[in-house]
C-alpha cells in the first residue's frame, strides 16, 4: 500500500509499504478515506519527537472497516469509522474510569516508537488496536470532512471547553487561534458562554474565529489583559481555555483570568517550565486545570453529536485538499503556516 513516511527532518516521503495485518483478535483494519496532518505531526517532522525512517505517520483518519479480528463485536466490514489519536485498551482502571489517555497500555497511531510502534492514518490502510474502543461509527448521511477531526482536535477543543465548568453568563478567552482554538471557540459557544475572545497574533487564523462569532484579539498588536478587561468590566476573563502549549500563552491565560476564574490547559508541555508564584495564585483563588492529552473515547459521543446537529462546524478550518502523493508539499505548507489544515484522500 501508498503511505505516508518519516524520511528525516523536514522530509516525508510517500512510499509502498507492506500491507498492515490483523495482529491481535481485537484489531481492525482500516482503508483511509480521508486522513489530515496535525500539528503533533509537525513535532517528529520538526525533529522534537523521535521518528525513524521509514515510519508511518498521522493519526487523524476516517475510512470503511476493510477486516476485524475474531475477537471485535462492534464492527464489522464495510462500516464507516473514525479512528481515535490515542489508542487505549478499553479494560485497564483508568479506561474504565473515562481517563483513556492514561492508559496502562497507552499508544498512539502514527507516532513512532514514542506511540508504541503503530502505523499511521495517512496511508490507504491502517491497523487499529482493540477496535472496539478505538473507532466511532459514523453517522449516516455525514460526509468525512466533517466527521475526521473527531477523532482529534475537535474532540480535544470540545474536551477543553467542557473540563472548564463555563457558565451561561461566562466571558471566555480562548488563547490561540490553531485548530484547536478552532474548535475550542465553538464548544465554548455550545456550552453557554455569553462571549468568547480569540486571542492570536495571526490576522488570518482570527478572521476565521472571527467568523464563527469570536470577539478577535489581535495580541501582536494590543496588550492581552487590558483587551480582555475592557469586555469585562475589568474583572478578567470567567474562563480562560489555553490552546497553545507555550509558557506564553500559560503565562498571558494567568493575566486575563478574573479573580477566582478557571484556566483549562490544553495546549501541550513536554519540559517546560514556568515560576507559580503559590501565594498569588492562592489569594486569587485561581482553579487551574490540566488536560493532559484528550481522553478522546470519553468524549466523542458527544462532540459527535454536537457536529451531526450543526452546533460544531469543522468545514472553515480545512484550507488545503490533497491526494496522499502530494503529503510532502501539505506538510510545507502547514508547517510554514500557510495552510490551516490539510486534508489528505488516499
Ligand atoms: N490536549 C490534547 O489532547 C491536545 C490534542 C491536540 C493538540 N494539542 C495541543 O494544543 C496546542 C494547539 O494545537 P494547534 O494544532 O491548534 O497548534 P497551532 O500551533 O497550529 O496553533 C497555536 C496558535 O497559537 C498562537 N499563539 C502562539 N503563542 C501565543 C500567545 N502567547 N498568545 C496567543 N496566541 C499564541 C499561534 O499563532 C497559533 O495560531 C498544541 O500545543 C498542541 O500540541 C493538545
Ligand atoms: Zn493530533
Ligand atoms: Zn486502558
Amino acid at each position: 500500500m501508498r503511505a505516508v513516511v518519516y524520511e528525516d527532518i523536514h522530509k516525508v516521503r510517500v512510499d509502498d509499504v507492506a500491507d498492515p495485518r490483523i495482529l491481535d483478535p481485537h484489531d481492525a483494519i482500516i482503508r483511509v478515506t480521508t486522513a489530515a496532518i496535525c500539528g503533533s505531526d509537525l513535532h517528529f517532522y520538526n525533529g522534537k519527537a523521535p521518528m525513524s525512517p521509514g515510519d508511518g505517520i498521522g493519526h487523524e483518519g476516517v475510512g470503511v472497516v476493510e477486516a476485524v479480528g475474531p475477537e471485535v463485536e462492534r464492527f464489522r466490514t464495510g462500516d464507516r469509522v473514525v479512528m481515535a489519536f490515542d489508542i487505549a485498551c478499553g479494560h485497564c482502571w483508568f479506561c474504565l474510569h473515562g481517563q483513556t489517555s492514561l492508559c496502562e497500555d497507552f499508544r498512539n497511531l502514527g507516532a513512532g516508537p514514542f506511540g508504541g510502534g503503530l502505523g499511521g492514518t495517512q496511508a490507504e490502510l491502517c491497523r487499529v488496536p482493540f477496535a472496539d474502543t478505538n473507532l466511532l461509527a459514523i453517522p449516516q448521511g455525514m460526509d468525512d470532512e466533517r466527521a475526521v477531526f473527531v477523532g482529534d482536535i475537535l474532540t480535544t477543543g470540545y474536551y477543553g471547553a467542557a473540563i472548564a465548568g463555563i457558565q451561561p453568563r461566562d466571558t471566555v478567552a480562548v488563547i490561540g487561534a490553531g485548530p484547536v482554538g478552532f474548535f475550542a471557540v465553538q464548544a465554548a459557544m455550545l456550552h453557554g458562554a455569553k462571549e468568547v475572545l480569540a486571542l492570536d497574533f495571526e490576522a488570518d487564523r482570527l478572521a476565521v474565529a472571527e467568523k464563527l462569532g469570536a470577539v478577535p484579539v489581535n495580541v501582536g498588536e494590543r496588550n492581552a489583559q487590558m483587551a480582555v478587561c475592557q469586555r469585562t468590566e475589568g474583572r478578567g476573563a470567567d474562563v480562560v481555555i489555553e490552546a497553545v502549549g507555550h509558557p506564553s500563552a500559560y503565562e498571558s491565560a494567568v493575566e486575563i483570568v478574573r479573580r477566582g476564574g478557571t484556566i483549562s490547559v490544553v495546549g501541550m508541555y513536554v519540559s517546560e517550565q514556568v515560576t507559580i508564584p503559590l501565594g498569588i495564585y492562592w489569594t486569587r483563588m485561581l482553579d487551574i486545570r490540566f488536560a493532559g492529552l484528550c481522553p478522546i473515547h470519553a468524549w466523542w459521543d458527544k462532540a459527535m453529536a454536537a457536529v451531526s446537529a450543526g452546533k460544531i462546524d469543522p468545514l472553515p478550518i480545512i484550507s488545503h485538499r490533497m491526494s496522499l502523493d502530494d503529503a510532502p508539499k501539505g506538510y510545507e505548507l502547514f508547517d510554514a503556516r500557510q495552510a490551516t489544515k490539510v486534508v489528505l484522500k488516499p
